[in-house]
C-alpha cells in the first residue's frame, strides 16, 4: 500500500491553475474512492493565510467548480481534513522547514507538483534537495509552458535534472489526459479495420482543429508573450499530430509511446522562410461578434498593448517525411474567438481508385473518420450509402456511423483530463506524460517558425471575432484543392 499512499504537495496552491483545476479533479478522485486514506495534500504559496483560510478557499472554488450534485458533503469534510497550508517562498529557504516538519512521522512518497512560472522550478527543486527532501521515490510535475523557446526550455530541464531522474519527472500536456485522446490509441492499434488504412496508400489528408471561443480571459500579460503558436501548437497540437501519426509502439509501455511519438516530431518538415508563406498563416482577431454579442478585439483586451503583433490564431499545413506520410498533408488550425469550442481531428480517406458512379458525385464519395475531442466526445465514420427511393437511381448519400461516449457508455460524467493525469501520476505511470526530448524537438520546429516570423518583419492577418480566421488560412487549404471541414 505504501506505493499508493503520497503526500502531494502543491507549489502555488492559491494560483489559479490549482484552484480551478487540480483541487476539483483531486475531489473527484477522492469521492470516486481512488485516493488512498491517508493521502494528504499539502498546498504552498507565499499568500498568509491560516489552515482554516486555505480550507475555505479551497471549499469554496470546489462549489464554484463542480456542480452542486455532485459535491457531496461526506466527501468534502474527508477531503478538506487532507489539506494543509505551508507559507513559503518558492526561491528562498523560507518555509522549506516547515514541509520537513510535516514529512517527519512519515515514509511515504513526496510528489511535488509545480503550478507555478517555470522560472522557479530550478530554485524549488535546489531547496528541496537542501532540505533532503528529494530520494529515489519523489516524483516532480512540471507544467506547461516549459520555457520559451529550445534554449530556455533545455536551461529549465537541465535545473531540474540536477535533481531528479527523466523517470522521476513527469510533463503536462493536459490533452493528453483526455478521454478521446486516450482513444485514439485505442481506436488506431486495437481495430484493424483503422491500423490497416492508416498510411499514405488510404488517407488523403488530415486536419486537426482546436478552436476556442474565448479571448485572453484576464491573461494578456502571458499571452502577449507567447502566442497561439507556442501556447497551443507546441504542445497540445504537435501531441495530437504525435497520436495520430505515429507507427504502433511495441506496447503500451510510456517509452514504447514515446520513442514512436519522437520519430514524428523528428521527420516534421521544417517550415523554411521560403515555406512560411505558403504553409503558415498567422492571425490576430480583431473585434466582432461571438454568439450574437459584440466583443473587442486582440488589442482592445484589457491591458492590451496596442502594437502587438501576436498570433492568437495559426493554421499551418505540416508535411512528415516519412514512409507512412510522404505527401499526406496536415492541416492544423487553432485559434482564440473563433465560432464555437471544438477540437477534432478528420481522417479524410482516398476516393476509389477507379469511380463507377456519377462524377458531378466525385466530391462527396470519400470515407471521413471523425475523431471529436470536446465538446460531444465521439467518433463517427462518414460512409457513402445508396440514397433511398425509387426514383433516386444509384445516387450517394454520405450517412455517418455514431458512436457517441455518452450515449453509448451511458457515462454520467466525462471526467476532466486532470483526473486522469493526477491519477496515473499517484500510480507512476508515466505514458500521459510529456519526454523531455519530445518538449524538445518540438521547440526545435516551432522555433524555427518563430524566427522566420521575427526575420520577415511581417504583422499577423486581422480575422473578426467570430470567424475562423483569416481568410488565407481557407486560401491554404483550398490551394491545394481542398477544404476545412465545415466549410465543405
Ligand atoms: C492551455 C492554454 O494549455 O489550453 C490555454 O494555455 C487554452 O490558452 C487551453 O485556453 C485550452 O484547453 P482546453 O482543455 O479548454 O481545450
Amino acid at each position: 500500500n505504501q506505493d499508493k499512499v503520497c503526500d502531494l504537495a502543491i507549489f502555488g496552491a492559491q494560483g489559479d491553475l490549482a484552484l480551478r483545476k487540480l483541487f476539483p479533479s483531486l475531489f473527484q478522485l477522492d469521492k470516486a474512492g481512488l485516493l488512498d486514506a491517508e493521502t494528504r495534500m499539502i498546498g504552498l504559496a507565499r499568500d498568509h493565510v491560516d489552515q482554516p483560510g486555505f480550507k475555505e478557499n479551497v471549499t469554496e472554488h470546489l462549489k464554484k467548480y463542480i456542480p452542486a450534485d455532485e459535491l457531496d458533503n461526506e466527501v468534502l469534510q474527508r477531503f478538506c481534513s487532507r489539506l494543509q497550508y505551508i507559507k513559503l517562498d518558492f526561491a528562498t529557504e523560507e518555509g522549506y522547514d516547515q514541509l520537513v516538519a510535516t514529512r517527519a512521522k512519515v515514509k511515504h512518497r513526496l510528489i511535488c507538483y509545480f503550478a507555478t512560472p517555470a522560472s522557479v522550478y530550478g530554485p524549488i527543486c535546489e531547496n528541496l534537495s537542501k532540505h533532503q527532501l528529494i530520494d529515489s521515490k519523489t516524483r516532480v510535475v512540471l507544467e506547461k509552458p516549459i520555457g520559451y523557446d529550445l534554449a530556455s526550455s533545455c536551461e529549465i530541464n537541465d535545473q531540474v535534472a540536477k535533481y531528479f531522474d527523466e523517470c522521476q519527472i513527469y510533463r503536462i500536456d493536459h490533452y493528453l489526459g483526455k478521454e478521446t485522446v486516450q482513444n485514439l490509441i485505442a481506436l488506431r492499434f486495437a481495430n484493424n479495420l483503422f491500423g490497416s488504412q492508416w498510411d499514405l496508400n488510404h488517407i488523403d489528408h488530415i486536419e486537426i482543429t482546436v478552436a476556442e471561443k474565448v479571448g485572453i480571459e484576464g491573461r494578456w500579460g502571458y499571452f502577449d508573450k507567447a502566442g497561439q503558436l507556442r501556447d497551443m501548437v507546441q504542445n497540445h497540437l504537435l501531441q495530437l499530430l504525435c497520436l495520430i501519426a505515429m507507427d504502433p509502439p511495441s506496447d503500451l509501455s510510456a517509452d514504447s509511446i514515446r520513442d514512436e511519438k519522437v520519430k514524428v516530431l523528428k521527420a516534421l518538415q521544417p517550415i523554411t522562410p521560403e515555406l512560411l508563406t505558403t504553409h503558415v498563416v498567422r492571425g490576430q482577431y480583431g473585434a466582432g461578434t461571438i454568439d450574437g454579442k459584440p466583443v473587442p478585439g486582440y488589442l482592445e483586451e484589457e491591458n492590451a498593448k496596442s502594437s502587438s503583433s501576436t498570433e492568437s490564431f495559426v493554421s499551418l499545413k505540416v508535411m512528415i517525411n516519412n514512409w507512412r506520410w510522404a505527401n499526406v498533408p496536415f492541416y492544423l488550425r487553432t485559434g482564440k474567438r473563433m465560432p464555437e469550442k471544438l477540437s477534432q481531428i478528420i481522417i479524410h480517406f482516398k476516393q476509389q481508385p477507379h469511380y463507377i458512379f456519377a462524377p458531378e458525385q466525385r466530391s462527396i464519395a470519400s470515407n471521413k473518420l471523425i475523431i471529436r475531442l470536446q465538446p460531444d466526445e465521439g467518433i463517427s465514420l462518414q460512409v457513402m450509402t445508396k440514397d433511398q427511393g425509387l426514383d433516386k437511381g444509384m445516387r450517394l448519400r454520405a450517412g455517418p456511423l455514431q458512436l457517441s461516449f455518452s450515449d453509448t457508455f451511458h457515462a454520467d460524467r466525462i471526467p476532466d483530463a486532470y483526473e486522469r493525469l493526477l491519477l496515473e501520476l499517484m500510480k507512476g505511470n508515466q505514458y500521459l506524460f510529456v519526454r523531455r526530448d519530445e518538449v524538445e524537438y518540438a521547440w526545435r520546429w516551432c522555433d524555427r517558425i518563430i524566427q522566420g516570423w521575427e526575420d520577415q518583419n511581417t504583422r499577423p492577418q486581422k480575422y473578426p471575432a467570430g470567424s475562423w480566421g483569416p481568410v488565407s488560412s481557407i486560401a491554404m487549404i483550398t490551394r491545394d484543392g481542398r477544404s476545412w471541414y465545415e466549410d465543405s
